[in-house]
């Protein structure tokens, strides 16, 4: 599996990422959790995406549950996960409606909440997971300061921001912001014309691309179908299969885009993992760009 180096000598993550997002859903043991992400480590997967939301507040402490009982796998693997949404459920009952968060008391108090529930000492990436119009850049970076300096986060990074919403926390940074995570994938193509994209390449910042095969509704709902069927002709054309062509899709992508898989099937992820070593031919990437968007290439 091909690295990518976000921070020279400092920072690198695997090309293709394990997501948790839908783990409370797996109904695995830790044991099986475990395997899971042992699993990955032999096909080179090294880093995991997570987030403080995730299942309601649940995700991170059931990952940290298998952590704790497999402690040697932490050095193994990097540690990804965000904070800054908030919703009403039964582990955060003051929340009586959904809103973001993203003052630096927050910030810290929410970190500080992730290494507890991870059982880790230390978060390699932290994101600011949404994009918050009360975002006061300054208070956040304040923040950022206190977590780096006390050791508990290594690296900062942002998910779902704009080019100016980015520009203007990593403005604030005496060091780069890491990544951005988008919903990158066939069937949300936004970034590709908005400037977003174009902007991280230019500042040589590595994209996260998350629900790239449409969180799994690429392979069966009615309005993908035209999709669907010129994915699978060039799928044979590579000898792949359909989840490969579409994750080939990004990874075509230049700036190193790094899709998150959120299988939790250990055949598919295995299969989905594979799809880095397909080099799509520039008419099959259009062919799909054209069937997804339904407009003639121009
Ligand atoms: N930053 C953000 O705002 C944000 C938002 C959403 C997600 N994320 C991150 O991105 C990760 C990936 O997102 P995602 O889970 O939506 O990814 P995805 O790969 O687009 O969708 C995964 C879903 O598709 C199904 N699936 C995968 N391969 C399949 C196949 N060949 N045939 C049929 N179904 C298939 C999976 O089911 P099985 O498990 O049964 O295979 C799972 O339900 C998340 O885990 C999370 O870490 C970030």
């Amino acid at each position: 599996m091909q690295r990518v180096e976000l921070v020279k000598d400092e920072l690198s993550f695997s090309r293709c990422i394990q997501g948790y997002w839908r783990l409370h859903e797996w109904q695995m043991t830790s044991s099986e959790l475990q395997a899971f992400v042992e699993q990955g480590l032999e096909q080179g997967i090294t880093t995991t995406d997570h987030a403080d939301v995730y299942g309601g507040f649940t995700e991170e402490g059931l990952f940290g549950s298998m952590l704790k009982q497999a402690p040697q796998l932490r050095e193994r693997i990097e540690v990804v996960t965000k904070c800054g949404i908030l919703f009403p459920c039964e582990r955060q009952p003051q929340v009586s409606e959904k809103h973001y968060n993203s003052s630096a008391g927050y910030i810290i108090e929410a970190a500080e909440r992730s290494l507890r529930e991870l059982s880790t000492e230390y978060i390699d990436v932290l994101l600011l997971h949404r994009p918050d119009p009360l975002m006061d850049a300054d208070d956040v970076a304040r923040a950022f300061e206190a977590l780096r300096t006390s050791g508990k986060v290594r690296h900062f990074g942002v998910s779902n921001f704009t080019a100016s919403q980015f520009a203007l926390l990593q403005s604030r940074l005496d060091y780069p912001l890491v990544t951005n995570q988008l919903e990158i994938s066939l069937i949300h193509t936004d970034y590709l014309f908005d400037g977003t994209l174009d902007y991280l390449q230019q500042q040589r910042v590595r994209p996260m691309a998350w629900s790239c095969l449409g969180g799994g509704g690429v392979f069966h709902d009615f309005q993908y179908k035209a999709l669907r069927e010129v994915a699978k002709q060039i799928a044979s054309h590579y000898q792949a299969e359909l989840d490969q062509i579409l994750l080939a899709f990004v990874l075509a992508l230049p700036g190193q885009a790094m899709p998150i898989l959120g299988s939790g099937d250990k055949k598919r992820i295995a299969r989905q993992a594979a799809a880095t070593d397909i080099a799509l031919e520039r008419q099959h990437w259009f062919a799909l760009l054209e069937a997804a968007r339904g407009i003639p290439v121009p």
